[in-house]
């Protein structure tokens, strides 16, 4: 099974989680991409969704799934996305695809986040993907400079302007061993709009893709 079956695989199985009447909220990238492939056909079940991204709005929008602002939502059930990596700890590495600002606050919105992974993504510590942080231009040197005294190598990702209008810098070389601390430490430097770490929103269940077992999940 190629990794792209894997994918397929585990966005189809994310909709058994789907309660009549509900909102959705759904995250960004190619695992979604096949979620939402599947939503199309229990669409007429759900209220709606609250959508990360440019992309995962343009896709709901073209099979005529009803976009919701998260302003204007009371209650969100559940937030299903993917990640760059997870833990045993279930705290991801998000932001490969620079959603991650909307994709936190999403997620932190949600009562329960279901991630949909394949094996790829499973590791014992975070940090061989490169961490995305989304910051203000300005306060790029600032920023740089921080990363690099905690250990980290750091990259502009050139050409990239997220949704919100910011840059974004890849961080190499860090081994994760304290994810919840280390995401509380980037956030506080000042410039950060948001860092790729999900530890304080940790995901809730995970449902993994594996070529040899099947679709494995994982509760927290
Ligand atoms: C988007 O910003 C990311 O957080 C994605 O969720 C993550 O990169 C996973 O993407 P794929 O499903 O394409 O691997």
């Amino acid at each position: 099974m190629d990794r792209d079956s894997l994918k397929k695989a585990v966005g189809l199985a994310a909709i058994k989680f789907i309660q009549a009447d509900s909102i959705i909220g759904i995250g960004t990238g190619s695992t979604v991409d096949h979620f939402i492939n599947a939503l199309d056909f229990i669409k007429y079940k759900i209220k709606g969704v609250v959508s990360s991204s440019e992309q995962t709005t343009n896709k709901l929008k073209k099979f005529g799934i009803k976009i919701l602002n998260l302003n204007e939502v009371k209650i969100l059930p559940i937030y299903i996305d993917s990640a760059d990596e997870i833990d045993h700890q279930m705290c991801m590495i998000k932001g490969g695809g620079a959603a991650l600002t909307k994709e936190k606050i999403i997620a932190s919105a949600a009562k329960q986040f279901i991630c949909i992974a394949d094996i790829s993504k499973r590791v014992n510590i975070l940090g061989k993907f490169p961490l995305p942080i989304e910051i203000i231009d300005i306060s790029r040197s600032l920023v740089t400079e921080e990363i690099e005294r905690i250990g980290g190598t750091v990259r502009y990702r050139k050409g990239v302007i997220t949704e919100n209008g910011n840059i974004i810098l890849d961080v190499y070389n860090l081994s994760i061993k304290q994810p919840e601390v280390l995401e509380q430490h980037i956030n506080s430097i000042p410039g950060v709009v948001t860092v790729g770490l999900f530890a304080a929103r940790k995901a809730d269940l995970l449902l993994i893709s594996n070529p040899s077992s099947g679709i494995e999940t994982i509760t927290r």
